[in-house]
């Protein structure tokens, strides 16, 4: 009998590496140094934060909807936050929160060095209770956390996203193990609940969703108005 093939999943590339390298390519506009220390920090120190092209995929979609309010869920040392700061002005707020205090500072330093440290606020803690403590209605909810969180994350962000809102995850696609039946999962149960928390939101009534592959593909569910 055949051994069960093994998924490698660095085999399995959602969007091929020359195509992401084109649309990178399109995307050199931005030129902050700021952004470049934190690009290349990730580099150095295997950080995984979103890069170029689902950065400003994130600052699109919040300006496309006029988001003004944001929670991140697992904000790192402030990357995927600089796109969000960006998008909603002076007047908004990216409520940000990561459970390792380091993160907190780095950020507020790059933040603060790019001009956008006013409109952030960054609270250490496990996300998912600085987010119940937070009151309110959110234009934008972004989850990043650890994977085995994800559905967690769903049920308790999604009534919380005002009318025409929206969730927006990280790794929906978890480099391909989604998509494959043998696979080797980096923490045990992980992909599992990506794949649960990806159907979650598909089946959910209240929301549109869509799977863009770039990088390692984001999710992006938008609540509907009617
Ligand atoms: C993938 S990184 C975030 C990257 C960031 N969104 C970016 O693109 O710049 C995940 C971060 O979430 C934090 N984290 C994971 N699970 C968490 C949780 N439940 N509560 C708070 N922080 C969490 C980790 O400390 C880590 O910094």
């Amino acid at each position: 009998m055949q051994p069960p093939t093994i998924f490698n999943p660095k085999v399995l590339n959602p969007v091929d590496p020359a195509i992401e390298g084109y649309m990178r390519h399109l995307v050199n506009r931005t030129d902050d140094p700021v952004l470049t220390e934190m690009e290349t920090m990730a580099e150095n120190k295997n950080f995984p934060i979103v890069g170029r092209l689902v950065g400003i995929f994130l600052e699109t979609l919040a300006r496309t909807i006029d988001a003004k309010r944001v929670f991140e869920f697992g904000s790192g040392y402030g990357y995927s936050a600089y796109w969000f700061s960006k998008a909603v002005g002076p007047e908004g707020n990216v409520i940000c929160s990561d459970a390792d205090p380091l993160n907190k500072e780095k950020a507020e330093r790059y933040l603060n060095s790019a001009g956008l440290g006013n409109r952030v606020s960054f609270h250490v803690g496990f996300a998912q209770d600085i987010f119940s403590k937070t009151e309110g209605m959110f234009d934008i909810c972004y989850n990043d956390v650890d994977k085995g969180q994800y559905p967690e994350v769903w049920h308790l962000a999604k009534n919380k996203i005002r009318l025409g809102g929206l969730y927006i995850a990280d790794n929906a696609l978890w480099h391909g193990r989604v998509a494959v039946d043998n696979y080797v999962d980096i923490v045990p149960g992980w992909t599992e609940a990506i794949m649960e928390h990806n159907q979650l939101i598909f089946n959910d009534p209240e929301f549109d969703a869509f799977i863009n592959p770039i990088r390692d593909g984001v999710i992006v569910a938008r609540r509907k108005t009617k």
